[in-house]
């Protein structure tokens, strides 16, 4: 989702130069919008046409094509082809500008480009209207003020610099003109939002105008990230899986619980730790491709558990047994926010859900480090997590030790998580993570 930062005020309160600044610091695109009506009125005067007949105007724009360029040099304004960015910073323009943006169908000419620059990029958008029309959802919205009185001393000061001879009193009239014109006209007239943040800049630099706005601005995105945060969908417990699975589950439970016990020299702890109900996480450290099995061979529960998409194209036998004992696929790479609901819909369903938050097989049998995929399922259904240690003994193939160890179920709310916010996440990895060590080495090591 991209940031959108509108930036309105009146003529001359800086927008330009502090919206340039703090675009160029927090690397978003700066849209200049004042530009885009100056260029309209360029073309309006040199084609000899008055910008104050509104006809004239709404029948010159299907000759407009404007489009926006950053280069090296900044932000290029192209005005059919060629770039008037110089051309159009002239008194004479900014009287038309004025002018021509009272038109609404020069206003509506520009919207949709205005718009379809906001929705691809990060942008800080200075102009008018940006907060109240252009952009009315962004995320930051700024009002930029100066007294009239300053605002013509700095444009004065700015034009005397570059050698031109003016009269301040002049600049004060022009200025004061073109407020009344701009917030006076009937459409998108230049107005605070109400959402938007005032800054007077009358009494402080430029340069803490622009921290200020820095500040605005990240203070806004922290704020968007924290509310991206996951909404809670507490699963109803008590949901009963098809009879029919049921049945053939415990079949080739049965079957694969003979097969095991001949071949493994197989054992279960805390059991008493199993619920007897479905919609439960089993976190569970991971040794083999067999794991999911092993977990499932005693409780006489049904679960369910996330299985690489390949795997179900090995061959229909296999696909169908792996079916019949839960398994569903997840594409490679779409681990997030598809397996995550697909783990909810799953809970939602009955079933108790395997989970191996390590992500991966561990080689030597240490438990790795836990991921947080896990603990967003479980805060996001609100259902316990019985943690589960697998623990392989020996160096034999057959009659191997294994013992399969359940521990005590984490229940989100008891340990305090009950929004999946970063710190709960990582409050809920923990204690599983750390129940899933203590089973396996025997040790508590919180993370
Ligand atoms: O910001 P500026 O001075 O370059 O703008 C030139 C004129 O364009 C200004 O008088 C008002 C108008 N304008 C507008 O009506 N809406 C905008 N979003 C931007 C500028």
């Amino acid at each position: 989702m991209s940031i959108n930062v509108a930036l309105d005020g009146p003529s001359g309160a800086g927008k330009s130069t502090i919206a340039k600044a703090a675009a160029e610091k927090l690397k978003y695109l700066y849209v200049d919008t004042g530009a885009m009506y100056r260029a309209v009125a360029l073309y309006i005067l040199s084609s000899g046409k008055s910008p104050d007949d509104e006809q004239e105007v709404i029948s010159a724009l299907k000759d407009i094509d404007i489009s926006l360029i950053h280069t090296d040099d900044g932000q290029r304004i192209i005005l059919n082809g060629e770039d008037v960015s110089d051309r159009i910073r002239t008194p004479e323009i900014s009287m038309a500008a004025s002018k021509v943006s009272a038109v609404p169908a020069t206003r509506e000419f520009l919207l949709s480009l205005q718009k379809d620059l906001a929705k691809e990029n990060n942008v800080i958008m200075d102009g008018r209207d940006i907060g109240t029309v252009v952009l009315p959802h962004a995320q930051v919205k700024i009002f930029l003020t100066a007294s009239s009185e300053e605002r013509a001393k700095r444009r004065y000061d700015e034009l005397i610099a570059r050698g031109e001879s003016v009269v301040y009193e002049d600049i004060l009239k022009d200025i004061e003109q073109r407020d009344y014109n701009d917030t006076h006209r009937s459409v998108a007239p230049l107005k605070k939002a109400d959402d938007a943040v005032e800054i007077d800049s009358t009494c402080i630099s430029l340069e803490k105008a622009v921290d200020r706005v820095i500040w605005i601005i990240k203070d806004a995105v922290a704020k968007e990230s924290r509310r991206e945060v996951p909404k809670v969908r507490p699963v109803v417990k008590g949901r009963k899986t098809p009879l029919f699975k049921r049945i053939a589950h415990e079949f080739l439970r049965l079957v694969a619980k003979a097969i095991y016990y001949i071949y493994l020299d197989l054992h279960f702890e805390g059991l008493e730790n199993v619920p007897k109900d479905g919609s439960n996480i089993f976190a569970s450290n991971h040794r083999s491709y067999t794991d999911p099995i092993l977990i499932s061979l005693k409780p006489k529960v049904m679960f369910s558990f996330m299985a690489k998409e390949e795997l179900f194209k090995k061959n229909i036998f296999f696909t169908a047994i792996i079916r019949i004992f839960g398994a569903f696929p997840v594409a490679r790479g779409k681990g997030g926010a598809e397996a995550i609901d697909m783990s909810i819909e799953r809970l939602n369903k009955g079933y108790n859900l395997v989970i191996f938050p390590e992500g991966t097989r561990s080689k030597d049998g240490k438990v790795l480090k836990g991921k947080t995929g896990v603990a967003l399922v479980a805060a996001m259904a609100q259902v316990p997590v019985i943690p589960v240690g697998i623990v392989f003994e020996g160096k034999l193939k057959f009659r191997r030790k294994v013992t399969v160890k359940f521990g005590k179920p984490i229940i989100p709310k008891e340990i305090g998580v009950d929004d999946c916010s970063p710190k709960k996440l990582r409050i809920m990895r923990n204690e599983i993570m750390a129940s899933i060590t203590e089973l396996v080495e025997g040790n508590v090591n919180k993370l």
